[in-house]
């Protein structure tokens, strides 16, 4: 019997090569006075934002670029702030997971007075926001089409996360050619996340039939397509395919959740502020080593999704996982070690991870013991 769920879709998805160009007619509907545009400084220079600048022609905008990358509680209170003082009354998050992120709490905060903190400890309850459109510029973050944010509170030095279907995104413009201009390092941290959502997503212990479907489907965009896009950022029917694949993933990984390479990917970014797609990267076949015993048909069927067939779903499972081990090392990512990880952190470390929320929906049960056993091993096959 299939357990009854409810499966929410409050974001309106565009998509295709060139959809940016739809934007003008989008922001018809929103006929706003003041926009503000939350934006990665990087995008600007390499003038990925000409094109939005172009829509945005004849309405009035600012733009906030000041949002790091794991975004801090005080990137948030400052461009609140910047937003409720000029009456901003849509906002356009273009970038990476980052700017995506951020803008969702700030649309909280342009709403309303209060503190971030607030909403990441749940002291508050989200009761409006200004409407966001999202307009993904890597094919990675699933951010445009999720009910959450993750925000570092930067005093405890811990991610949280603030979830609400009202920070969704009103309008997910989701338009390939954004990503051509990605180079290959960030190619390939942004999808190996995306990968992580696709998995993380289907075996979630949250995943209804519906997350599972579209997060194994993503699997196997993602990983036909990963090495191609970062050998060649030109080719755009392998750009088309990883956006795609990114796109079902988030929607997975929304309705589900991810699991325990996020909650150790999370923990890994609150200390050492490195990218989210690079700490997941160093922990995803260790976590599905961990998870094989608690997910072994569902591991087999997203090797298959991968093209691989062994002989039984151990086999294949097993594959899979050593499949993903030899992807990662195609595209140059790093390793645990490489990351210039201090062991002595582990403990500290495992700790955060077990008091993630997402911890709960790991497929197998987990907790500080193991989350310390998974990093001694990520760090040992480094
Ligand atoms: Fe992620």
């Amino acid at each position: 019997m299939i357990k009854g769920f409810e499966f929410l879709l409050p974001t309106k998805i565009i998509y295709g090569i060139g959809s940016l160009q739809q934007l003008t007619e989008e922001l018809k509907q929103f006929n706003p006075k003041k926009i503000m545009v939350v934006t990665d400084p990087k995008l600007i220079s390499l003038k990925v934002t000409d094109k939005l600048e172009e829509a945005l022609k004849g309405y009035s905008y600012i733009i906030c670029d000041e949002v790091e990358q794991n975004p801090k509680d005080h990137n948030i209170t400052k461009a609140a702030e910047i937003a409720r003082n000029e009456q901003v009354d849509l906002i356009i998050a273009f970038g990476g997971g980052s700017p995506i992120d951020a803008a969702k709490v700030i649309s909280i905060l342009a709403a309303q007075d209060g503190d971030i903190q607030d909403y990441m400890h749940k002291k508050n309850s989200i009761k409006k926001t200004v409407p966001m459109i999202a307009i993904p510029t890597t094919a990675g973050t699933g951010s445009e089409v999720t009910f959450s944010s993750v925000i570092t509170d930067t005093t405890e030095k811990f991610k949280y996360t603030v979830k609400s279907p009202l920070i969704a995104a009103k309008v997910a413009i989701v338009d390939p050619l954004l990503t051509i201009t990605l180079p290959p390092c960030i190619t390939a941290t942004t999808g190996i996340d995306a990968l992580t959502h696709a998995i993380e997503g289907y075996t979630s212990l949250r995943a209804e039939p519906i997350a599972e479907a579209l997060g194994l489907y993503a699997v196997s965009y993602l990983t036909e397509n990963l090495e191609k896009a970062f050998k060649n950022g030109n080719d755009i029917e392998a750009r088309d395919n990883m956006m795609m694949g990114s796109l079902m993933a988030g929607l997975s990984f929304g309705h589900s959740d991810v699991g325990a390479v996020h909650c150790m990917a999370e923990a890994l970014g609150s200390i050492y502020d490195a990218p989210h797609g690079t700490c997941n990267s160093v922990l995803l076949p260790y976590v599905m080593e961990y998870n094989l015993t608690a997910a072994e048909k569902k591991y087999a069927n997203i090797a298959n999704y991968m093209g691989l067939f062994g002989p039984n779903d151990l086999m294949t499972a097993a594959e899979g996982i050593e499949n993903i081990k030899i992807l990662s090392r195609k595209i140059g990512l790093p390793s645990l070690k490489s990351l210039n990880v201090s062991p002595e952190d582990f403990e500290l470390l495992s700790e955060m991870s077990e008091k993630n929320s997402s911890t709960l929906n790991n497929p197998r049960p987990i907790n500080k013991e193991s989350y310390l056993k998974i990093f001694k091993r990520a760090y040992a096959d480094s």
